[in-house]
């Protein structure tokens, strides 16, 4: 089966196309570069030692994606593209409502015009509401979003829903991330912020690495063990797996269904730090300085829906994930271009 995926050169659709293609599907990539480099590409394939389609397009193109469709049998879509960096949503909070919105959109019209009934799509954690106990299960509160990027993850997903809904025979899976980090073991790809990282694991990579002077810890006197902020953090090549999980389940599913894609273990601020020490062999200097608007204190996910529908588990640790994210940082300093 051939699997269309958008965003497919971004950090977790780069590690989801190399899992489909090593369990034997085939890949057509659309991607505009926004947030991420052909060399990206280029690596995929030397890692796949397959060859793929690639389109460099906006999603939002119409006539490239009926391109797309025209050219290639897609039997399933996975709908990576997006903007997801939370504070630059705040500022420009309307190029985020217009390209995951309208992105979104463009894609179910084409998957519509062209009898394409499958569609997995990137949410997030933070669709649901902050005032929900833990874990978070599929059926804890949504909505009251922080910031816009987060509205729009909440948006699209009533997008799809009622789409989903409204078209027979359409499955649409919504998988929320928790909080996703690691690499490819090979350290060929891995993630690669454009600017000064938003969020702790490539802010400690970077800081590891020398780019950044030190890490600033937001808030210890947070109510958990340590003070520290906790969440639950996935490693990337678990989640690819679950995105194939996913396939599996929207060909023989019609409707919408949302899935947590998470460990369901949580692990504070300076626990993800002194992982990140052990894996590098060296100390990260870091200073504690006030807590950041909007964090929650602790955040982790039921896994038990997952499990038992999709059959999908993570099995990586928090240690593997430190391994993998110093391999790929320490080969690539600076990244795919690896200029300074
Ligand atoms: P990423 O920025 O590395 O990947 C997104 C890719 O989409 C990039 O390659 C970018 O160039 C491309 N893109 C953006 N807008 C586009 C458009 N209109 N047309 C074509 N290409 C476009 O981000 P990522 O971390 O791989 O995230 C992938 C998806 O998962 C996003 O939708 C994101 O919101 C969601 N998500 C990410 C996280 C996370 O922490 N990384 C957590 C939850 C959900
Ligand atoms: C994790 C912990 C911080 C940076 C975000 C988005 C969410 C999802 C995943 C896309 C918190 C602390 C962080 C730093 C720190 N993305 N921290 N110093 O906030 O859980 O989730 O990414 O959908 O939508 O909101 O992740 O990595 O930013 O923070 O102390 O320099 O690390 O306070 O406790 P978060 P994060």
């Amino acid at each position: 089966m051939t699997v269309l995926v958008t965003g497919g050169a971004g950090y977790i659709g780069s590690h989801t196309c190399l899992e489909l293609l090593g369990q034997g599907y085939d890949a057509v990539v659309a991607d505009n570069f926004s947030n991420s480099s052909p060399e990206a590409v280029r690596r995929m394939k030397e890692l796949s030692g397959r060859d793929f389609a690639f389109y460099e397009t906006d999603v939002r193109d119409a006539e490239k994606i009926d391109e797309i469709f025209r050219n290639h049998d897609i039997g399933c879509v996975i709908h990576f593209a997006g903007l997801k960096a939370v504070g630059e949503s705040v500022r420009i909070p309307l190029a985020y409502y217009a390209n995951n919105l309208e992105s979104t959109i463009a894609l179910c019209g084409a998957m519509k015009r062209h009898g394409v009934k499958n569609l997995i799509f990137s949410s997030s954690a933070t669709v649901y509401s902050g005032d929900n106990g833990m874990p978070l299960t599929e059926s804890s509160q949504t909505g009251n979003c922080i910031n816009p990027y987060g509205w729009t993850k909440y948006m699209c997903e009533q997008i799809l829903r009622d789409t989903a809904f409204a078209e027979e025979d359409w499955s649409v899976v919504l998988l929320r991330y928790f909080n996703p980090i690691g690499a490819h073991p090979s350290g060929l790809i891995g993630e690669d912020p454009a600017d000064i990282p938003n969020n702790l694991m490539p802010y400690i990579a970077q800081t590891a690495v020398g780019r950044r002077d030190y890490l600033r810890v937001f808030g210890d006197d947070y109510p958990t063990p340590d003070g520290t902020g906790v969440r639950d953090y996935i490693h990337v090549t678990d989640l690819a797996k679950g995105h194939v999980a996913a396939i599996q389940y929207c060909r023989e599913h019609a409707g919408c269904e949302a899935f947590n894609l998470g460990t369901g273990k949580g692990t504070s601020v300076l626990e993800l730090l002194k992982a990140f020490e052990r894996a590098a062999g060296k100390t990260i200097p870091f200073k504690v300085t006030e807590r950041r608007p909007g964090d929650l204190p602790v955040c982790y996910a039921s896994t038990g829906k997952a499990a038992g529908v999709l059959g999908w588990r993570a099995e990586k640790t928090v240690a593997d994930a430190c391994a993998d994210s110093w391999h790929w940082q320490s080969q690539n300093p600076n990244g795919f271009n690896n200029q300074p």
